[in-house]
């Protein structure tokens, strides 16, 4: 028989300082990889098919309200002013859920918990029919988690700095996450007392309460402990990522991409990639990076929300941010190219190339030590070595257009704003500074003079050899 699905709410608590973090920077907005910790929480439970979430905020909660305001609008925001525990803040929160059925308490600080399990345990709550579940694990270390301790068909936590000898000598660990049938919280949680070794309401004290009110409370324990990982501090910070940053990478291996080294690459949540995509070693992938079929990324390329089309080649050790590069291009090594720039179809940027905010059309060439800034560039036009679009005037940026199938010789200085028609060219070193009209030529640059005999009246002069 299918279960009756029964709706959930779920409170995410993350008022607390985050004390062992050591940072001004409240904990749930630590970064791992490149988002916020509670992102990760939020976007499990998102999936989770669950009816309506709220956070609980405290401690710098302003900040976290407007992270939430950007990327979590329908998450509702509740507020703890001063943090007396988490059974005080599930207490606060009581005339937020007791319109709900069935509530879904999650610690903010566990980003590696993944939807399927909180699926999973939302079945198992409503199939066993207890008024309180919870997610046990058994660790190696138990350091820091409230033991779980079984007596008869009952179960209670006992947190690390109320515990006996013995009691810490258990290995089975309250995860922080519950399922409760409101009624029986709504019963119980003005009777939770501060009276313990941190003075804090705790919310695993309920446990006991709902036991003594007749109504059915389990731990369910589960085997994987990795999604349980609390971030308290630095060291669990750096474990999670690595987690977080493993599991990434093993959904794109089985999706086809090659990786040369996966122990040196990085790419963060939010990355697509297509198929036949070989990334060489220490590559990074961040943002809303996204990458076509057949393409190649060399070592130590970064990029950082960057749209690369089809068999595109990084030849290695370039940076791209917030750009786009059409299909079958070839970039670097070192080329920097920087925000709002787009390449099209078979451009080719070659060495300490620099490019910004620039639309450089199709099978255009910069091969060499450019600076190319505020531009548009035509198709098929070569962009001599060490060309320069002199784009500040001290005061603003100007731009430079140049039109198609030009021949730019190598040394050239355009000043903005400047305009090159179709077809034109320009001479090797000259500073350009008035358009340049459809066909031409520009020549702008000393004459050359030749000092015959230089080295013999040298000689002669300074008497040397
Ligand atoms: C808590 C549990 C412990 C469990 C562990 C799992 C209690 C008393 N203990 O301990 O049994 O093994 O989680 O990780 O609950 N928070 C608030 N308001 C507060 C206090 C905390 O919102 O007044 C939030 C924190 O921001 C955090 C979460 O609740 O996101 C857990 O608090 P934390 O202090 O990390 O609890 P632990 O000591 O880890
Ligand atoms: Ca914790």
């Amino acid at each position: 028989m299918p279960q009756k699905k029964e709706s959930f709410c779920v409170l995410v608590l993350a008022a607390g300082k985050g004390t062992r973090m050591h940072s001004r920077t409240p904990k749930v907005l630590q970064t791992l990889l490149d988002k916020p910790l509670i992102h990760y929480l939020l976007a499990a439970v998102e999936n989770a098919e669950v009816e309506n979430v709220a956070v609980m905020l405290g401690f710098c909660g302003e900040k976290v309200e407007e992270w939430l305001g950007t990327t979590y609008k329908n998450v509702d925001v509740l507020w703890q002013r001063e943090q007396l525990g988490t059974g005080h803040a599930v207490k606060l929160a009581q005339s937020w859920w007791k319109e709900y059925k069935n509530i879904l308490i999650l610690p903010g600080d566990t980003p590696l918990i993944t939807a399927s399990t909180l699926k999973l345990f939302l079945e198992q709550h409503i199939a066993s029919d207890n008024k309180c579940s919870f997610l046990s694990f058994d660790t190696l270390e138990p350091t820091g988690y409230g033991r779980v301790i079984r007596f008869g068909d009952k179960v209670k936590v006992v947190e690390e700095k109320d515990a006996t000898d013995l009691q810490r000598q258990c290995h089975e660990v309250n995860s922080g996450m519950y399922a409760f049938n409101t009624e029986f919280l709504f019963k119980v949680i003005d009777k939770l007392t501060c009276k313990n070794a941190q003075k804090e309401y705790y919310l695993p004290d309920v446990l006991t309460l709902i036991q003594e009110n007749n109504g059915k409370v389990d731990a369910i324990k589960t085997t994987d402990s990795n999604e349980f990982l609390g971030v308290n501090d630095p060291t669990q910070l750096a474990e999670a990522t690595l987690i977080m940053r493993n599991r990434i990478l093993k959904k794109w291996m089985l999706a086809g991409v090659r990786f040369m080294d996966p122990s040196t690459t990085w790419i963060g949540p939010d990355v697509k990639l297509g198929n036949d995509i070989v990334l060489e070693p220490n590559v990074q992938l961040w943002g809303s990076t996204t990458i076509g079929s057949g393409s190649r990324i060399g070592s130590f390329t970064v990029l950082n929300n960057v749209q690369i089309g089809d068999n595109v080649s990084i030849i290695g050790s370039t940076r791209i941010n917030n750009s786009y590069v059409r299909d079958n291009s070839t970039i670097g090594p070192y080329a920097f190219i920087r925000e709002g720039t787009e390449l099209m179809d078979n451009v080719h940027v070659g060495r300490f190339v620099e490019i910004k905010n620039s639309h450089v059309s199709k099978g255009t060439k910069i091969p060499h030590l450019s600076y190319i800034g505020d531009s548009e560039i035509g198709e098929n036009t070569n962009i001599g070595a060490g060309t320069i679009t002199a784009n500040y005037d001290g005061e603003k940026k100007n731009g430079t257009i140049i039109g198609n199938n030009c021949f730019i010789g190598s040394d050239t200085i355009f000043i903005a704003p400047i305009k090159v028609g179709n077809n034109a060219m320009t001479a090797a070193g000259s500073t350009i500074t008035k358009d340049v009209p459809e066909g031409s030529l520009a020549i702008s640059r000393g004459k050359q003079r030749i000092i015959e005999e230089w080295y013999a009246r040298k000689k002669k002069q300074y008497g040397g050899k």
